[in-house]
């Protein structure tokens, strides 16, 4: 996340991505084997507007407080 935060406040948009083979991609990289992958981020320029979101839910239906 504060990845993105920097990456927007510099005038780029990003996207971040998990839904890829993880071990095709250390393979294509050449990763070393003491590291590992934990996600993706684009970053770029946007060349439209994100699509709208569908909202944030009411804070009551998300958050417990002290018991469930
Ligand atoms: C941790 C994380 C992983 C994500 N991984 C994917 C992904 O593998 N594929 C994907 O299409 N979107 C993924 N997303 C959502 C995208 O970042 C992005 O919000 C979405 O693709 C936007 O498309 P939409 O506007 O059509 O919903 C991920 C989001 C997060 C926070």
């Amino acid at each position: 996340m504060t990845l993105m935060l920097a990456a927007q406040e510099m005038g780029y948009a990003s996207c971040p991505m998990d839904g890829f083979d993880f071990e095709a991609v250390a393979k294509l990289i050449k990763l070393p084997e003491d590291h590992v992958i934990s996600m993706f981020v684009a970053i770029g320029r946007g060349i439209k507007e994100a699509w709208p979101r569908g909202g944030q839910l009411p804070l009551k239906e998300v958050i417990s407080y002290n018991k469930f």
